[in-house]
């Protein structure tokens, strides 16, 4: 699942990890949030963002969406696509952690076989899979793109939650509601378990 080039050596940097966490004052960690489009993944990890940031916290963001616009434009969203989409996200995440951030990862991620890819890149004990739980219905009536609209009305093929599919994470470290909690519950808990875990004084 991870090809490496022909003829390449792996090239050591000059700093360690551990060397810019004690820099940076707090340890690396990914938090991968993962739900359907619309359940509040990019709206929750902005907001958490904004408070590591405000703490001093070196923080790294990517979402879908932002990707998509660069790096990963040329992806769709068939099964394969999606999961190329998140083997390079991935990537990008294990990159950043290494530089001793906390990174903030936004992505539908439906696939657990996806996820657990993500999650093999990173040390145990500094992945967090963050489930955004919203009960589709709602993420329908919110639509604040108007995808919903637009795959209910087959204009879009292979949305996740209309015609593809979204695999519910058997066990995340997180799991928090958007649709019962408010953004500020909600980062409150994550900050909370980011403290208890000895990622964040
Ligand atoms: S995935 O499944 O992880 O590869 O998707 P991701 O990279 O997170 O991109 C999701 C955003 O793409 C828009 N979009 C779609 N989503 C799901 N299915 C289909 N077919 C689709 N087409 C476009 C949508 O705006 C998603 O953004 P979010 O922020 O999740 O709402």
């Amino acid at each position: 699942r991870r090809p490496v080039s022909q003829n390449v050596v792996w090239e050591s940097g000059a700093l360690t990890r551990e060397m810019r966490e004690r820099l940076k004052g707090h340890k690396a960690a990914v938090l991968w949030f993962t739900g359907l489009s619309g359940s509040g993944k990019s709206t929750v990890a902005k907001a958490l963002e904004r408070r590591l940031f405000e703490m001093g916290v070196h923080t790294f963001f990517i979402d879908g969406d932002n990707l998509r616009h660069g790096l990963n434009g040329d992806l769709g969203f068939t099964p394969e696509d999606r999961a190329e989409n998140i083997r390079r996200a991935a990537e990008v995440a294990r990159l950043a952690f290494e530089h001793g951030n906390v990174v903030l990862a936004s992505f539908i991620s439906p696939y657990e076989r996806d996820r657990e890819f993500a999650r093999s890149l990173i040390p145990s004990g500094r992945f967090f899979e963050v489930y955004v739980k919203c009960d589709v219905e709602v993420c329908k009536r919110r639509d604040p793109k108007g995808l919903y609209a637009r795959a209910l009305r087959g204009e879009i093929k292979n949305f996740t939650g209309v015609d593809a599919p979204y695999e519910e994470p058997r066990s995340p470290e997180l799991v928090v509601e958007t649709d019962l909690q408010s953004v500020d519950e909600i980062v409150e808990t994550i900050l909370q378990e980011l403290v208890r875990v000895g990622i964040v004084p």
